[in-house]
């Protein structure tokens, strides 16, 4: 550690050295911002629910008005946060180094409302509709308690991407490249459980990128990594980019 920086000097040189760093952040992040991470319980009404079942497109075919509520108060509760250190601090490490990609598993817009730019939406983001049938990008009526699609008269949907169904191709075309192409991958706030997303971190690893996890509860993956972090990300990462920046 230099002084008055308390991130290891290994990860500080990396950074510095690196052409390009790809970072891929989950729930965590935003777990400062007052957004419950995906598997910690949730509040309230819908507190007997296990997100992992809502999340689905049985789900939705089963009771479309019921999760377009849930996903209505997860735009509330969205809308309501600001995005915190750890969003803002991304958004300026963009500017320090020659090349960033960041991938992000959540769907909360946080990223982008602190600033960062071409984010690689992997699931999707909440606040978009789609038409169920098509997928093509919509605009719902808030009014309706299932919106309808007014080209084809089939529901719309929150753009989300659900449990069993794939990725988008851009997103994971770009975020593949990246985790190749990348000399240091920083995986923040995510338990590393999740597949395709999980498995980027390997594959950087595998084409000769330093892997940094960041996260205070070191998730199985670490023990592969080159360095594990057990911290807040809302406090880790505004120190490593001020230790980056002077
Ligand atoms: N800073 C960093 N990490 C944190 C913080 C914090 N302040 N608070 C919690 N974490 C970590 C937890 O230790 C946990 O490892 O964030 C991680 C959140 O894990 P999950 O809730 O599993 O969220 P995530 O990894 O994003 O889930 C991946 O799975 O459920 C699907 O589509 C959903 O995008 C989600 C994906």
């Amino acid at each position: 550690m230099t002084e008055n920086c308390d991130i290891p000097d290994a990860l500080i040189a990396a950074l510095r050295d690196a052409r390009h760093v790809c970072i891929l952040t989950g729930a965590g992040v935003s777990a400062e911002s007052g957004v419950p991470t995906f598997r910690e319980a949730q509040d309230g009404l819908w507190a007997e629910y296990n997100p992992q079942d809502l999340a689905t497109p049985e789900a939705f075919v089963a009771d479309p008005a019921l999760i377009w509520r849930w996903y209505r108060w997860r735009r509330e509760t969205v809308s309501a946060v600001e995005p915190n250190p750890g969003h803002f601090a991304i958004a300026l490490l963009a500017e320090l180094v020659p090349q960033l990609t960041l991938i992000t598993q959540n769907v909360d817009n946080l990223h982008q409302r602190a600033g960062s730019r071409n984010v690689i939406e992997y699931h999707g983001n909440i606040f978009e509709d789609r038409c169920f049938a098509d997928g093509s990008l919509r605009h719902a009526d808030d009014q309706t308690a299932v919106p309808i699609c007014t080209d084809c008269g089939s529901n719309l949907r929150p753009g989300v991407v659900w449990f069993g169904e794939a990725i988008p191709e851009h997103a994971m075309d770009k975020s593949g490249s990246a985790a190749v192409d990348c000399d240091v991958f920083l995986s923040i706030g995510t338990s590393s459980l999740v597949y395709p997303a999980a498995g980027l971190a390997d594959l950087a690893k595998q084409n000769g990128a330093a892997v940094v996890e960041i996260n205070p509860n070191p998730t199985t993956h670490a023990a592969n990594f080159d360095l594990a972090i057990a911290g807040n990300s809302g406090l880790v990462l505004p120190e490593l980019v001020d230790c980056l920046a002077h």
